[in-house]
């Protein structure tokens, strides 16, 4: 049984199922959609490559199986074309689909492949990653890297069904697993002070993948993003809160080098930094800046530069990282700030000085 969180927006509106044993691409019509390319990665598609196969040929469908790279460096303009070369060869038409079966990284490669061949294909989104299946499968988001900076080439391109099956986190290795939660610890942030109070008191059993934990916090993610995605597909106002941690975390990505740190994990270091200067700039209360903080660091994951190994690292570049994201207006990035745990601002310009000062405050602990 499949819970369904829907994302209501309208004709290209779609439903988020979430649970155990279910397999992707039920919502397709097999008839019309009578091929898949298949997209995975070197670490997923050996472990759930065949279950996705015969799922699909159950269905009457022939699947295409591309297998990339593991790791960040895959996001790249070169894999895009060998997907839309290998979906051609295989004699994909408008009727067939993409089937992203793998975390982030797949997701945002075989998305954006959808979106640009034959000018857009359907999409079927199978995320096998806690963070993919709380953010980046739902909402439409797909990209691809330059060397200038994360994400910097991409397109909205909604999938067609997003199927999220939680035994698949079962196999997913304790770093990925708590970069993960790096992202629900934003939604508590960002818009659900339960959410947040819940992560604190049940630390324990999120970090012991407790089951039915772990389906209301997924659900519960999902619901929050498909609120705020029909609100605001295309990221005019309010879904730019979606990116909290994310101004600091893309750069620190881009100047650490993609994959020495896990998104997540940029994105942890990201929130304890926007929390500083929400201290300075919106009154953040010192007690909720210590809980983000303390929350992060419950989970493990790197709130200062010292926990994330960048103790080295340097503001210049990482303030000029910042200037090359996509959200920033004319040089200046625009940040997310929180007011207290559960309430942010959007689109705040923030003093040169307070963020340097800021990026100094990460060394301390
Ligand atoms: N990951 C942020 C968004 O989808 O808008």
């Amino acid at each position: 049984m499949a819970r369904v969180v829907h994302v209501d927006l309208g004709e290209r509106g779609y439903a988020i199922r979430i649970g155990r044993d279910i397999t992707p691409g039920e919502t397709l019509d097999a008839r019309a959609a009578r091929r898949v390319l298949l997209v995975s990665d070197s670490n997923v598609e050996p472990l759930y490559g065949e279950r996705c196969r015969r799922a699909l040929a159950g269905r009457g469908q022939e699947t295409v199986t591309a297998v990339v790279k593991a790791g960040e460096d895959s996001k790249s303009i070169e894999n895009v074309k060998s997907l839309c070369e290998k979906a051609a060869a295989a004699g994909l038409d408008r009727s067939c689909a993409v089937l992203a079966l793998g975390g982030g990284m797949v997701g945002d490669l075989a998305g954006f492949a959808a979106a640009v061949f034959l000018r857009g294909v359907k999409l079927v989104q199978a995320p096998t990653s806690l963070l993919a299946m709380v953010d980046s499968s739902v909402g439409g988001k797909t990209a691809i890297n330059l060397s200038a900076g994360k994400n910097l080439v991409g397109a909205f391109h909604q999938p067609v069904e997003v199927t999220a099956d939680l035994d698949v986190l079962a196999t997913l290795p304790e770093r990925e697993y708590v970069s993960g939660l790096a992202e629900v610890v934003k939604y508590g942030i960002i818009w659900d002070a339960v959410l947040f109070e819940t992560l604190e008191k049940q630390a324990e059993a999120v970090l012991k993948r407790d089951a039915s934990l772990l389906e209301d916090i997924v659900a519960r993610c999902c619901a929050i993003k498909a609120e705020i995605v029909a609100m605001d597909e295309h990221e005019n106002g309010v879904r730019s809160i979606l990116n909290f941690g994310h101004t600091l975390g893309h750069a620190i990505e881009t100047v650490a080098g993609y994959g020495r740190l896990l998104h997540g994990e940029a994105v942890a270091l990201g929130a304890a930094y926007a929390a500083r200067v929400s201290r300075a700039e919106k009154g953040l209360p010192e007690e909720a800046a210590r809980r983000i903080v303390g929350l992060l660091e419950r989970f493990g994951l790197p709130a200062s530069l010292n926990a994330a190994g960048l103790g080295a690292a340097s503001w210049e570049p990482v303030r000029r990282a910042m200037a090359a994201d996509k959200k920033t207006r004319g040089g200046l990035p625009r940040f997310v700030l929180a007011e207290s745990v559960g309430s942010v601002v959007f689109g705040c310009e923030v003093g040169e000085e307070t963020l340097a000062k800021a990026f100094e405050g990460l060394r301390e602990s």
